[in-house]
């Protein structure tokens, strides 16, 4: 689809903006994703590559910009495929480059087969280049052949970069930051997908399937025009102990809890949450207890969540409180801080309590600068989400809690004054769950 007007002004902010970064004597290249074989001849949904998404709005695959801030020519040059009438009879439309220039507000637009005869003007005369390395290795290799044919002939006249910076250093710190326009997109994720989730406990219930569960949420999703931003988690009872359960193929038991970590991806941005409540809609004492440690835990990291905190602090009240809530259930013996120090938590809470959240589900930004967690500040986007998985069989633990897997997961936005949680429409507490489930 073509951008609106708001969303070229948009787009061409955030070049600018990257351009103001990379300076005159700089030149990047950012690839757009190819499409990938699902079956033999035909292909997964194509989903564009984000950094390319980011700057472009272009939804085609295989396409190539130049960022080259100053030039005379233009700046912002795309290399699209070319118009085919065969080819969009079969396969779809194409803006073709006339289209990049008139809908994406490219300065000039050529046809792909353009990019090698085109690039070393492009390159000509700037010092560093801006590439991200290792992503396309078909790329990595054309993008090097034509540097390196550019050295050779600068010995007659045109200067080749001498430097390449990963284009990361200076795109992931700018998508870091949320701007206004993605902001208001990912509230809008947010909100469909807790609608999801909500969607999803009522409809659970002993004797369905996981699947039957995903069903719904998945329907939520494109009654909105989202996707899953990842791939849907519908855990029932100890299937909630696999982290990454994506088979979702169980059928319910009454008297299990169901795990569903689900969220859907709305031009581009994603939303990330997860919610346990049990399949009959009670919670058992033993379910609860668990429940009320994880719970306890996701608040106390919240209250870490505000500008000039470290970004490793919610993660450390996490621990702190859950390991402090194993101590008392029985789950682990001794005092927090040597447990934590031990890593002994680590048996039934092995994952990080956060990540940032955008345009990719575990998205793009640096955790640490100068050696430690960065400070949170303004724009940032982290998920917060503790858990307890206390596998079936687990020696030296009461029977009771054997297969219980909670984890409850919220993202949140960093604000002027503190934060603001944007997938707070699911219910949480034991009470509000078990009374939605009961309505
Ligand atoms: N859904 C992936 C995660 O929570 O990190
Ligand atoms: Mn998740
Ligand atoms: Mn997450």
């Amino acid at each position: 689809m073509k951008p609106t007007p708001a969303q070229r002004k948009e787009l061409a902010a955030r070049r600018s903006e990257l351009m103001r970064r990379i300076g005159k004597n700089g030149v990047a290249i950012v690839p757009a994703a190819h499409e990938v074989i699902r079956a033999r001849d035909t292909h997964y949904r194509f989903r564009q590559n984000s950094d390319f998404a980011y700057l472009t709005g272009f939804p085609e695959p295989e396409a190539i910009a130049v960022f080259a801030p100053g030039r005379g020519d233009g700046e912002f040059v795309l290399f699209v495929r070319p118009k085919d009438k065969v080819r969009e009879t079969w396969d779809g439309r194409r803006f073709g480059a006339a289209g990049a220039r008139r809908a994406f507000g490219a300065d000039q637009a050529y046809d792909l087969d353009e990019f090698e005869t085109r690039l070393p003007s492009l390159l000509s005369g700037r010092e560093v280049l801006h590439y991200t390395l290792g992503e396309f290795p078909e790329m990595d290799a054309r993008v090097a052949r034509l540097v390196r044919h550019l050295r050779e002939v600068s010995r007659r006249g045109a200067a080749a970069p001498t430097t390449i910076v990963a284009l990361e250093t200076t795109l992931h710190e700018m998508r870091l930051f949320k701007r206004p326009a993605e902001i208001e997109l990912m509230r809008k994720a947010a909100q469909v997908s807790a609608a999801a989730h909500v969607r999803a406990m009522r409809a659970a219930k002993p004797g369905k399937y996981e699947w039957q569960i995903a069903a719904e949420i998945h329907s939520e999703f494109d009654a909105h025009d989202m996707q899953p931003g990842y791939g849907s988690i519908v855990g029932g009872g100890e299937n909630a102990c696999i982290l990454h359960y994506v088979e979702n193929e169980a059928r319910l038991r009454d008297g299990d809890l169901l795990l569903i970590d689900a969220g859907g991806e709305l031009a581009g941005y994603t939303a990330d949450i997860t919610r346990t409540f049990p399949v009959n809609g009670r919670f058992s004492p033993e379910q609860k207890a668990v429940y009320e440690v994880v719970l306890a835990a996701q608040k106390a990291a919240l209250r870490q969540m505000k500008p000039g905190v470290s970004s490793g602090r919610p993660h450390e009240a996490a621990t702190r409180t859950l390991t402090e809530g194993m101590v008392e259930l029985g789950l682990l013996k001794g005092q927090p801080d040597a447990l934590i120090k031990s890593e002994k938590h680590r048996q039934f809470y092995m994952h990080g309590t956060g990540h940032w959240l955008g345009m990719d589900v575990h998205d793009v930004g640096r955790y640490r600068v100068d050696g430690k967690p960065r400070p949170f500040e303004p724009g940032m986007v982290m998920t917060v989400e503790p858990g307890l998985y206390i596998a079936p069989g687990t020696p030296g633990v009461s029977k009771r809690f054997w297969g219980i897997g909670i984890r409850i997961e919220d993202d949140v936005l960093i604000t002027r004054d503190g934060h603001e949680i944007l997938t707070g429409d699911v219910p949480k507490s034991v009470r509000d769950i078990e009374q939605l489930m009961a309505a």
